[in-house]
């Protein structure tokens, strides 16, 4: 017999974290059953850096729309259903407005997003298109766009769905919870990549409320990671012109600034920069250690790890958790650029097959 109802045994962060949520038993939840993401182990991976610890990677590419925005979205167009909103906005490096652009598909709202001009990878461009958000190209940066989108909001018109809007950053809380749920408790160390800084935030509130309410005995530290050159929490100075091949990262004012700031300092943790090419080194390292693909802005704390490794920051044994934000089908110009590699031209025939392996 197929048993009725929706939710496969999962019911979607919302309802499966309500308790911790701005929720009661009559929110019109609109979900896509996202989050339950796994947290794979990544041992080869550990080796080829030359660690001793022990590194699990929360993989939200596994998320609906293949990002962790969408642990926030659902509790960002709930609300918007709730409060009566008829058209949502964000400005986007690319993964918001794919989220927002499919939860409103879901709830039958308008949806608007503002994307930085040329500089959204084209998985997530995509994604918008074909959810049917009305997807406007802003001739300047991400900084620009939420700029715009706060003077939006002003305007009563419209639900500003970005990390400024509290409820998303509830909403994206839930991954240190499930983390924690899996692990028995918080890990010694988290790592993430940081940009509009909401999601370190979110974590690091996440762990706490874990912790304070007895289902974990500890928290992390929490390890934040910019691009160089999108720095700006390092450099101590908003970014006028933020350049990196990190696109989902490329911020110069980040919204929840201060929040990061707090969650590295009270955890003892730390905020840093890497390079591009420590990004894409850690980037091809990981698919071909462990056929995890990701986008390149995850792979900033992989890098940031590298670094720890070589300095001898990590104490042997340490449990560490890392986010793994986004997929990495959203950006393939950047794994067929940066793979080293081009599909070998051939006869179709078993002796040119032949001719070109190297068996
Ligand atoms: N990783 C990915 C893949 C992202 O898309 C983002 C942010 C981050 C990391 C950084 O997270 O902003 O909470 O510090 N993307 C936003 C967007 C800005 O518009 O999709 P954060």
């Amino acid at each position: 017999m197929i048993k009725p109802g929706t939710d496969n045994g999962w019911p979607g962060v919302i309802r499966k974290y309500a308790s911790f949520l701005p929720v009661n038993a009559t929110t019109p939840v609109v979900t896509l059953l996202e989050g339950n993401t796994p947290l794979i182990p990544v041992p080869r991976f550990v080796a080829a850096i030359g660690g001793n610890f022990d590194l699990r990677l929360k993989y939200e590419a596994m998320n609906p729309t293949c990002s962790f925005k969408d642990r926030g979205m659902t509790m960002a167009i709930t609300n918007a259903v709730a409060r009566g909103a008829r058209t949502v906005v964000c400005a986007s490096t690319g993964n918001t407005s794919a989220s927002a652009a499919a939860y409103s598909a879901r709830a039958g709202l308008h949806c608007v997003v503002l994307l930085p001009e040329g500089k959204i990878a084209h998985g997530k461009l995509s994604q918008a298109l074909l959810y049917g958000a009305t997807t406007v190209s802003v001739q300047g940066n991400f900084d620009d766009a939420l700029r715009i989108v706060r003077e939006l909001g002003e305007t009563g018109l419209v639900e500003v769905v970005n990390s400024i809007n509290p409820v998303r950053i509830e909403g994206q809380k839930t991954a240190a919870f499930e983390i924690c749920d899996v692990l028995g408790d918080a890990p010694d160390y988290h790592f993430l990549p940081v940009g509009n800084a909401g999601n370190i935030t979110a974590y690091w509130r996440g762990f706490r409320e874990y912790r304070d309410a007895g289902l974990s005995r500890r928290v992390p530290r929490m390890m934040g990671w910019q691009a160089l050159g999108a720095d700006p929490i390092v450099q101590g100075h908003a970014i006028a012109h933020p350049e990196t091949v990190a696109t989902a990262i490329r911020i110069g004012n980040p919204a929840s600034w201060s929040g990061a700031v707090e969650a590295a300092r009270d955890s003892g943790g730390q905020i840093r920069s890497v390079s591009d090419e420590e990004i894409l080194h850690a980037y091809k390292l990981l698919a071909r250690t462990e056929g995890v693909m990701v986008e390149p802005a995850c792979a900033a704390p992989l890098a940031g790890l590298i670094r720890c490794v070589r300095e001898g920051e990590i104490p042997a044994g340490s449990v560490i958790t890392a986010t793994m934000t986004g997929h990495g089908l959203k950006d393939p110009d950047t794994a067929i650029r940066v793979s080293g590699f081009t599909p070998k031209v051939v006869a179709a025939t078993r002796e040119a097959v032949l001719g070109v392996l190297d068996l």
